[in-house]
């Protein structure tokens, strides 16, 4: 019933100012938290005073309404709530809550009031005996703006803390008297390096107001008058029972939501002024970055940094250890410089040199006792000193963030390490290989280690654990092993963990330490010449990164050639994705995807030699202890021969996985591995192998059914008996369907490929993969 009447009600609001005497409070009344606690609008939609606020009261208008009870205005946000004895009372000079110490105004009329009104258009007005308004809420907006309610030039509204904490938030919007209407950050000036988001109409003119109609439409009137920017085009229904209002949310966006009465309906967003959560500069805190995921914003530390209160975001984070050695005058730190991707940061540099070498910026912060970062775009070097603000991924910019970590040098003297051969003090090295390989058609994968210690291994292995996102830059170059040595480790390669087809990998022990460790043996090496081999170890041992395997040491002994790398306890992908036990959740996977895109991100872009796969499957992605994906077997290609078995000589990789150019003699391009990739992906959204002889004929090709449900809008039947929000199912699919286009200028680079998996971008709707083909 209660509905029924606001239904009328929200007719009547264009006309609300005509009927603006409907509910006389007179001066004199009071309001009490527990009794009489609000002055109703004539209609009921609306309501002046108490609300509920943490464990007290607040005062305030809210549509009472509808069932969502919504806060449109707040007296004295920032008061501390009051307890449920206090008194609102209505005095010739506002509302006051009156202590023995003061008279605690909560509205403060200009002129003598006798009597109040809340109107059905939001507005609560006091007016004087003359019937001349003395105060209105909309002249005092807070976060929010209703229809008619304007923002007048110099006027700014602020984001609340959260939707359930009222108080002035991290966020404003101020309507400037140059006529721009620009976001900013709380606490900075209104400045244009602070603004993320701007109406782009300054110097339109004093005096521009933000106006909103009643059809949901925002525009900005110049001071004659004149319509000079609309910021949403209006035009939405307004004689259907339509609730419409405009807040800034405590993330940092401005939104238009309306509520339909009729439909005993939610707030729905009609409108936003970003769709990149990542937008509003001071979401993530001091030292942090924005990341986009599936949408939703998600805050970083930097490199050797934690956050300094887990699940506050803005509380930024701090060093995980302190390092400062020109304050601690401690010589038992050494400093590295961590590299961070494409990433845009506040620039407040205290020096700027050109500088087009990477190496010289590293090098240039590292003698500097005041440079604690610096920013390399390929021609200049801005050295920072911390902290870092308003940092947020752009995978648009050049720009690399160099970031100083300190690193504890082990003493010299730790008796626990041990040197095979050698009498010099203090490092011990150890490898770690990883590998995989396919064995009897079904296949297994191993990893072993051994391991390279180096003297700060233990700050390397510290800083890992703390933060996943960390690689030490210092290059280690793969240490080059006596054959002797690597028998000795295998116990002569007694332990043989697997054979694939060209290599096997047995299990070793580092002397010393006795960490496990697997050493692979190359066979059918391509690259004979000893040259040739050191080359192709050198481009594959400068590549660093999370998400690859890391090539630790080699032997080159004659013919006998042996790789060795990091090691991974958790198996491969294939072990997980294909065992049911042991099957990650949705969201597991898709941060397994998404990690594995990086490191081919890395592969085809960002690394010195750009390296080509050529055998992308889930029996070469290994998982390290944290489940964190790490490619493995990457740059052998060129060191390998092709597989001879095959009938078609000179392809490499494994059936299934293939893109189409290997059979069609095409160029091979960095878009045969997304074409792997998008393969591998399906297998992680699905849980299945790509090719499964065990399933109904119809169902056995992954890609092919994949592609058919999806025109088919069947995508339930690739779901399995998971519960999976369908449209990100949908949305991943997609990203699938696009790397395994037959054309492969179709599809997407790796980067792009992670901007889709990350729901940065949005996803156009896949061709039929092979359409390509048979159109021509
Ligand atoms: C509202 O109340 C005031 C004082 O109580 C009175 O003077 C005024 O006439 C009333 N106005 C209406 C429209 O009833
Ligand atoms: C609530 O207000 C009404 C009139 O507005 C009054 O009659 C009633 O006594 C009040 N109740 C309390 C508990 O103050
Ligand atoms: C209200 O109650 C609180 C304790 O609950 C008390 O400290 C305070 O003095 C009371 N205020 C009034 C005005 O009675
Ligand atoms: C803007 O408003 C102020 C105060 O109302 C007034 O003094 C000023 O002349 C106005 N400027 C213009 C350009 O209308
Ligand atoms: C307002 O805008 C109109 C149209 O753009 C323009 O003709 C007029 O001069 C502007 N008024 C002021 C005060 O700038
Ligand atoms: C704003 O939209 C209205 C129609 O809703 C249109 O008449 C007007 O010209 C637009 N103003 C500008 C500045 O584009
Ligand atoms: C609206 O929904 C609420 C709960 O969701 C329910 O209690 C109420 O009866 C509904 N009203 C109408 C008119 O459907
Ligand atoms: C989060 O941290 C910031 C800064 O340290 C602080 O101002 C804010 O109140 C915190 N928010 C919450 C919900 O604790
Ligand atoms: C540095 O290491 C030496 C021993 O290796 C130790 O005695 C000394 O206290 C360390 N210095 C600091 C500042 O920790």
């Amino acid at each position: 019933m209660a509905c029924m009447a606001c239904l009328l009600l929200a007719l009547a609001f264009v006309a609300a100012e005509a009927q603006q005497m409907q509910s006389n409070i007179s001066r004199g009344s009071s309001l009490t938290p527990t009794t009489n606690s609000t002055w109703l609008s004539r209609s009921g939609l609306y309501a002046f005073g108490f609300y509920r606020q943490g464990n007290g009261f607040a005062v305030g208008i809210f549509l009472a309404g509808i069932t969502e009870e919504t806060v449109v205005w707040t007296a004295n946000r920032d008061d501390p709530p009051v307890s449920k004895n206090a008194t609102l009372r209505f005095t010739g000079d506002g509302l006051a809550l009156p202590t023995a110490e003061s008279p605690n105004y909560f509205v403060k009329s200009s002129g003598s009031a006798s009597y109040a009104s809340m109107l059905d258009s939001g507005n609560f007005v006091l007016y004087n005996s003359g019937r001349e308004i003395v105060w209105q809420s909309f002249d005092h907006p807070t976060d929010t703006l209703l229809p008619s309610q304007r923002l007048l030039s110099g006027d700014e509204l602020f984001s609340a803390k959260s939707e359930a904490d009222h108080s002035t938030g991290i966020f404003r919007l101020k309507m400037q008297n140059d006529g721009n209407l620009v976001q900013y950050p709380v606490d900075t000036p209104d400045i244009g390096v602070y603004a993320f988001y701007a109406s782009s109409t300054g110097g339109k003119g004093e005096n521009v107001t933000l106006n909103f109609g009643a059809d949901g439409h925002l525009y900005l009137l110049n001071s004659t008058g004149s319509n000079i920017r609309n910021i949403t085009d209006g035009g939405f229904p307004t004689d259907e029972g339509k609730l419409y209002l405009m807040r800034i949310d405590a993330d940092g966006i401005f939104r238009l939501y309306s509520h339909d009465l009729k439909k005993n309906a939610t707030w729905s967003i009609e409108w936003v002024s970003s769709k990149d959560k990542c937008v509003p500069k001071g979401l993530c805190g001091l030292n942090s970055y924005c990341v986009s995921i599936d949408l939703q914003p998600d805050c970083r530390c930097l490199p050797g940094f934690e956050s300094v209160n887990q699940g506050n975001q803005t509380s930024g984070c701090e060093r995980n250890f302190v390092a400062d050695a020109c304050k601690n005058r401690n010589e038992n730190f050494t400093y590295t410089m961590e590299e961070l991707q494409s990433t845009t940061w506040e620039d407040v540099s205290y020096m700027s040199l050109r500088l087009s070498d990477k190496d010289d910026c590293i090098q240039g912060c590292l003698e500097d006792g005041n440079c604690e970062a610096a920013f390399f775009d390929g021609t200049n070097c801005r050295k920072q000193r911390l902290p870092l603000r308003y940092g947020r991924r752009d995978m648009g910019t050049s720009n690399i963030a160099l970031i100083k970590v300190g690193v504890p040098t082990k003493p010299d003297t730790d008796p626990r390490i041990v040197q095979p051969g050698s009498k010099k003090k203090g490092r011990t090295d150890i490898l770690i290989i990883g590998l995989s390989f396919t064995a009897f058609g079904s296949i297994l994968s191993v990893i072993s280690v051994i391991v390279l210690w180096k003297q700060n291994v233990w700050a390397y292995k510290r800083m890992s654990a703390v933060n996943g996102d960390l690689e030490l830059n210092e290059s280690v170059a793969p240490r080059r092993y006596a054959y002797e040595e690597l028998e000795k480790m295998t116990n002569n390669f007694e332990e043989e963990l697997g054979k694939g087809a060209s290599s096997t990998v047995y299990k070793g022990l580092i002397l010393g330490s006795q960490k496990p460790v697997a050493v692979k043996r190359l066979e059918k090496v391509a690259a004979e010449g000893e040259t040739e081999f050191q080359t192709e170890i050198r481009v594959i041992g400068r590549t660093h990164h999370k998400n690859l395997v890391r090539l630790l040491g080699y032997c080159l002994d004659g013919p006998k050639k042996l790789l060795v790398y990091e090691y991974m306890s958790n198996g491969s992908l294939a072990d997980v994705l294909f065992t049911r036990e042991r099957q990650p959740f949705w969201e597991e996977r898709m941060g397994i995807a998404r990690n594995i895109a990086r490191g081919f991100l890395y592969l085809h872009e960002e690394c010195d030699t750009q390296i080509i796969h050529c055998d992308i499957k889930p029996q070469n992605i290994l998982l390290d202890e944290f489940m964190c994906p790490k490619i493995s077997d990457f740059g052998l290609a060129k060191l390998l021969k092709a597989d001879q078995t095959r009938t078609t000589t000179g392809i490499r990789g494994t059936k299934g996985y293939v893109a189409p150019e290997w059979h069609r003699k095409m160029p091979i391009t960095v878009k045969a591995d997304v074409y792997s990739f998008g393969i591998v992906l399906l297998e992680i959204i699905c849980c299945r192998r790509n090719v499964d002889w065990s399933l109904p004929e119809e169902e056995a090709i992954l890609d092919e059914l994949a592609s058919h449900c999806f025109e088919n809008g069947e995508l339930g039947k690739l779901a399995g008996d998971e519960e999976i929000e369908r449209r990100q199912f949908e949305r991943m699919i997609k990203v699938g369907l696009w790397c395994i286009q037959d054309e492969p200028t179709l599809r997407p680079s790796m980067k792009k490929v992670l901007l889709m998996l990350e729901g940065t971008v949005d996803i156009p709707t896949p061709p039929n993969p092979s359409s390509f083909f048979s159109a021509i």
